[in-house]
């Protein structure tokens, strides 16, 4: 049974940097209080109207098939994580394929919605095709932009100055190296607290959570017309997020995670060489550096350049990780993500 390993990464941002400052122009927030809560100090925006989640990835696309010295045109499957694609549907993943000008059509495209977790639950759906022969090289690629669907005023301040844009790639391939590639991959889910880190609007569900009396429509005999209803606009179709419930969850979730990946190989917290948590927040990357008793130089993090790029922020740190020397053949590294749903997940990679 081949192993499948990550032999390339990539990553892209857009170039217009927003710092704290100038978010304080738009919203009634603080350097201080973002910096304090989130180790955030700035993030990238995309340009309205030009860039397109889609694009984004291509950029971090190519330069992931570069490093690992292979053309577009070897890719055979296409692994996409994002909750802010271009459209409704179809998914991001064939919008890519179009944007690579990858025309054969003898390959499949796959779009994730995990949100944070998205590209650890890619991952995992990445090693499964490879290890039962059916693909041999596949892109995995995160990429948000989340830019397009904030509320910039002070009601969105406790999302908006959370997230940032950009993309993130990596090029999954077959080896047959032993003890090489990805060891583990392990995933998670529940719903109990779904609509706490979430965006809702619009959908099928047309406010019937909220009870008959808060439909905000006539109800009309015919199907149809919930998807978009004059009460959504007026409600906002912006992301919610409930922080003091998701921080308390993640603090936990992250390292039992870890751990539970680490038991199922017989290794331990020593062995990781390099830990990639998702960049939700620095106080809870702190936090499980401490929990796991992890050194600084054996977690990354680049959050406070980025803020949160969801599915787009592993893959973003790996790229900068490898660049950066931190990812020798033989080391052991440790990627983990908790988020929307909730979902979290975890994988060791021996590179
Ligand atoms: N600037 C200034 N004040 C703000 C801002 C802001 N940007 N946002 C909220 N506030 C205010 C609130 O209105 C509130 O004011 P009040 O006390 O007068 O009502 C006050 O600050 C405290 O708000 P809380 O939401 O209680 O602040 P908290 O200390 O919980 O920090 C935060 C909020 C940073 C979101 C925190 O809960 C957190 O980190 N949660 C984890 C969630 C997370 O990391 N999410 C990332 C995405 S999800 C994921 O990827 C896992």
């Amino acid at each position: 049974m081949p192993n499948a390993q990550i032999v390339g990464a990539g990553h892209y941002v857009p170039e217009t940097v927003y710092s704290n400052e100038k978010m304080s122009t738009y919203m009634d927030t603080t350097d201080e209080w973002i910096t304090e809560r989130t180790g955030i100090k700035e993030r990238r925006f995309a340009k309205k109207h030009e860039e397109t989640t889609t694009t984004l990835a291509a950029h971090a696309t190519r330069e992931a098939c570069k490093d690992a010295g292979i053309s577009v045109e070897e890719i055979d499957f296409i692994i996409f994580a994002t909750l802010s694609p271009d459209y409704y549907f179809p998914g991001c993943g064939v919008l890519l394929q179009r944007e690579l000008g990858i025309t054969k059509t003898e390959i499949g495209a796959l779009d994730i919605r995990n949100q944070c977790s998205g590209f650890v639950y890619g991952l995992s759906v990445a090693d499964q095709f490879i290890k039962s022969g059916m693909y041999k090289t596949i892109l995995l690629v995160g990429a948000e932009m989340h830019s397009m669907g904030m509320d910039f005023s002070t009601r969105g301040r406790g999302v908006s100055v959370i997230f940032g844009d950009g993309a993130g790639a990596v090029i999954v391939k077959a080896t047959e190296e032993e003890n090489s590639g990805i060891l583990t991959t392990k995933l998670h889910s529940d719903g109990t607290h779904a609509e706490h880190l979430a965006m809702i609007n619009p959908g099928s569900h047309g406010g019937y959570h909220l009870g008959k009396e808060h439909f905000g429509y006539e109800e009309k005999d015919t199907p149809g017309d919930v998807f978009v209803t004059q009460k959504m606009f007026d409600d906002g179709l912006y992301p919610n997020m409930t922080g003091q419930l998701v921080f308390k969850n993640a603090v936990v979730k992250f390292p039992q995670v870890i751990q539970e990946a680490l038991k199922a190989v017989a290794l331990s917290t020593e062995d990781i060489d390099l830990l990639i948590p998702h960049q939700a927040n620095l106080r809870i990357s702190q936090f499980v550096q401490k929990v796991l008793q992890l050194p600084d130089n054996k977690v990354f993090n680049n959050i406070q350049k980025y803020g949160n790029t969801t599915a787009a922020s592993i893959p973003i740190a790996i790229s900068e990780a490898k660049k950066a020397g931190k990812l020798i053949k033989g080391s052991l590294l440790c990627l983990a993500a908790f988020g929307s749903g909730f979902t979290w997940g975890s994988a060791l990679v021996r590179m």
